[in-house]
């Protein structure tokens, strides 16, 4: 079973969680591990996945104003297709309606586009290279 927790960046399982981005992040796609954990984090809500005690899925949340930005979304290789991530971007979506956002927006790597689109996220704007990854933004409203 898996169970999603709520934490702040001071959170003893942050470890767990960096680890896991590191796995995903840094050595599956390459992206520069100085770039991988960033000033957002301190301020950030982050969500984790836990499977009998290991965090196998994260995401995280930072607050602009009437605006949630959704990043860091992470499954671990081997639990991916199992429905961890969207349980987790649904999850996001009641945590920042409940904290009173009204829409959220995420930089999608492109490849995972369609990951979003399922889960009502619209394109918009220019395809924009992040890291050497190509990304798109994407938005969603949320009901008030
Ligand atoms: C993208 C990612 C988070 C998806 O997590 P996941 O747990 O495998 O996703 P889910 O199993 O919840 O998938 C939900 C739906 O999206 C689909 N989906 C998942 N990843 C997809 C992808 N890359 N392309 C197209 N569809 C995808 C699933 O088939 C599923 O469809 P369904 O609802 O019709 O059954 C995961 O593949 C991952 O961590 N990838 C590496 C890191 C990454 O790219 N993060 C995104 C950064 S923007």
């Amino acid at each position: 079973m898996t169970t999603i927790v709520e934490i702040q960046g001071t959170d003893p399982l942050m470890s767990a969680v960096y680890a896991l981005r590191r796995e995903v992040f840094v050595i599956e796609q390459g992206i520069p591990e100085e770039l991988e954990v960033d000033e957002n984090d301190n301020v950030a809500g982050h969500l984790a996945a836990l499977s009998d005690g290991h965090v196998i899925g994260t995401l995280r949340i930072v607050r602009h104003e009437r605006t949630a930005k959704i990043g860091r979304m992470a499954v671990s290789a081997h639990s991916r297709k199992k429905g961890i991530g969207k349980e987790l971007m649904e999850f996001a979506a009641a945590a920042a309606s409940r904290d009173g956002a009204q829409e959220i927006i995420l930089a999608a790597q492109f490849t995972a586009r369609e990951f979003y689109r399922r889960l009502g996220y619209i394109e918009e704007g220019a395809v924009f290279d992040d890291a050497g990854i190509p990304h798109v933004m994407m938005r969603k409203k949320l009901r008030s």
